[in-house]
């Protein structure tokens, strides 16, 4: 069913593609030299700061790149997905993450209907919950207030979530806010996971929390009913009422499970998995451990970069240029991966929650049309906080393989150190590092300089650094909750840039149903074998081997 034209055979892309001879040509030493082209390259919005001089593009690429766009249709995608259309069209759905951080008085429609009410219903509901349940009004079985939480779920109903907790942890307004109460995550269907989960908590005073958008995936559900169970053999069977609540689309299986559909908070299917942080999935576990204002204050964050992405020019769109220059790596220079390289501890869970957004999104090898890709989607996404990173795979980026990198640095540390003695404090020794490794990755050095340096002759080779290796930087002023708001929506939007480019539905996920539907085969071999004594069959002679070994382990 090949219909629209892939963007390959667009006349933008090929002239992209004869422009990457002359960028071949040029060194980012001689373009980080012409300040004009630098300037040109930065751009400031809300506070933030974005620097893309490193990029190994001049500002004729990024011309041509806007050609692409437009090419790619990329303004009337963007507007159909603000526009509700469905163009998540395998699942014949909307994509509206955006309405999810909407201020009451928006209209975002889906079907024909103003989806924003519905959205403040829940957020409502979720900051009257909270409240209770932080006051001790909604308390446990025993009359014990419920101080832990435990968030259940896998995927884009744990990663975004976890990111930001994890960034919220260092953020003064949160912890004041979060005083004598834990937040903790169960995803991995590992037994270990679960031991981790609960481990020092007790039944009185946990709140589970069952995330899951489906209400079926294995993982959770199984970890849901582990979890049941611990409840139920403390404090009885009717205490899951008051310790166990829900958030998902299907609120027929909830109730099913037993979870009062009262005490379920709802989203919708326009809301994608990894998309769905802003909804309940992130909202309500996170109200409950830091208060719903300051989960208000990160829905804003990510709102105003909704509006900036809608309505900014594309070159001065932060999201925009991020996903133009993208593909500009992956397709044209050929540099498929991508590290994502926060200076700041706190974000060491953005790595993680950028490698489902992206890699489930857009590592797609058809078009939305269903037609074979000539070109390669998606990128590799991997990443860590600085300077831990440098101690770790910057080797292999300095001199081996060529790997954009995007550099995050925070202006104000939210939990600055000073030694006495120092002359700079912690925070700015981490920056030293943030400002110190684009360059380095760009300048490279020489083996002139090493041999001005008296480097021995055998040494020279190893010591010499290429240089012109690309990265930009994206600077914070600071991270509380708006500023990890702000990240969040970029990232995500970037992503969809990508997309749209590359011609690809970046939101669906049918490359993961494979291997779950090969699990629950296996699983029902598992117990035929176990509870009937039935041999293993119907596999091949490698996994059949492997299962036999398996079995043959009497305790698992
Ligand atoms: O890994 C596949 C996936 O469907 C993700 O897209 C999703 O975020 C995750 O599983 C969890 O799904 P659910 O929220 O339905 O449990």
């Amino acid at each position: 069913m090949a219909s629209r034209t892939l963007i390959c055979e667009t006349e933008p892309w090929r002239d992209l593609k004869a422009h990457v001879e002359d960028i071949k040509k040029t060194h980012l030493r001689d373009l980080m030299s012409d300040s004009e082209r630098c300037k040109s390259m930065m751009l400031e919005f809300d506070g933030l700061l974005l620097d893309y001089s490193r990029q190994c593009a001049t500002q004729e690429t990024m011309e041509k790149l806007f050609r692409l766009a437009e090419a790619a249709h990329l303004k009337q995608k963007i507007n159909s997905m603000y526009g509700g259309e469905h163009i998540n069209s395998t699942e014949n759905r909307s994509v509206l993450h955006v309405a999810l951080r909407a201020s009451k008085d928006k209209v975002i429609y889906s079907d024909g209907k103003n989806v924003v009410p519905d959205v403040w219903k829940v957020l409502d509901k979720i900051s009257d919950f909270s409240e209770r349940v932080r006051s001790g009004s909604w308390a446990g079985v025993t009359g014990k207030p419920l101080k832990d939480v435990v968030a259940v779920g896998i995927g884009g109903s744990f990663l975004g979530p976890l990111f930001v907790h994890t960034a919220l942890q260092t953020d003064p307004e949160a912890i004041q806010c979060s005083k004598g109460r834990q937040l903790r995550f169960l995803a991995n269907a590992d037994p270990i996971d679960v031991a981790k989960s609960i481990t020092g908590l007790n039944p009185e005073t946990t709140l589970v929390v069952v995330v899951s958008k489906t209400f079926t995936t294995a993982e959770t559900m199984l970890n849901a009913r582990t979890l049941r169970e611990w409840i139920s053999a403390a404090l009885g069977p009717q205490a899951v009422a008051k310790h166990m609540v829900a958030v998902s689309t299907n609120l027929t299986l909830v109730e099913k499970f037993g979870i009062d559909p009262n005490n379920a908070f709802a989203f919708w299917d326009w809301v994608g998995g990894r998309y769905s942080v802003c909804s309940a999935v992130g909202v309500l576990p996170l109200s409950l451990q830091y208060g719903f204002s300051v989960v208000e204050k990160f829905l804003k964050g990510a709102s105003s970069i909704d509006q900036h992405f809608h309505s900014a020019p594309f070159e001065k769109n932060i999201p925009v240029l991020l996903g133009l220059l993208s593909v500009w790596n992956v397709s044209f220079l050929g540099y498929p991966a991508r590290a994502i390289l926060p200076y700041s501890q706190a974000l060491e869970k953005f790595a993680p929650h950028i490698q489902q957004v992206s890699m489930e999104s857009n590592g797609k090898g058809v078009s939305i049309d269903g037609v074979h890709l000539p070109y390669e989607a998606g990128e590799i996404d991997f990443g860590e906080p600085g300077t831990n990173g440098q101690h770790s795979f910057y080797q292999l980026i300095h001199q081996g393989r060529v790997i954009p990198c995007d550099f995050i640095g925070v202006v104000k540390s939210q939990q600055p150190v000073y030694l006495k003695g120092e002359l700079v404090s912690n925070h700015d020794e981490l920056m030293s590092n943030f400002f110190a490794q684009p360059d380095a990755l760009a300048y490279g050095k020489t083996p002139e300089q090493l041999l001005n340096e008296n480097v021995p002759q055998h040494l020279i080779p190893h010591k010499t650094f290429s240089g012109n290796r690309p990265s930009l930087s994206l600077l914070l002023p600071s991270l509380n909750a708006y500023n990890i708001g702000q990240l969040l929506a970029i990232y995500e939007h970037r992503i969809a840039v990508e997309g749209f480019i590359w011609g690809i539905n970046s939101f669906d996920q049918w490359g993961v149903e494979l291997g779950k539907s090969l699990a629950s085969q296996v699983r029902k071999q598992l117990n035929a074998s176990r509870i009937k004594g039935e041999p293993v069959e119907g596999f091949n002679f490698s996994t059949t081997k492997m299962l036999n070994k398996y079995l043959e382990a009497k305790s698992r």
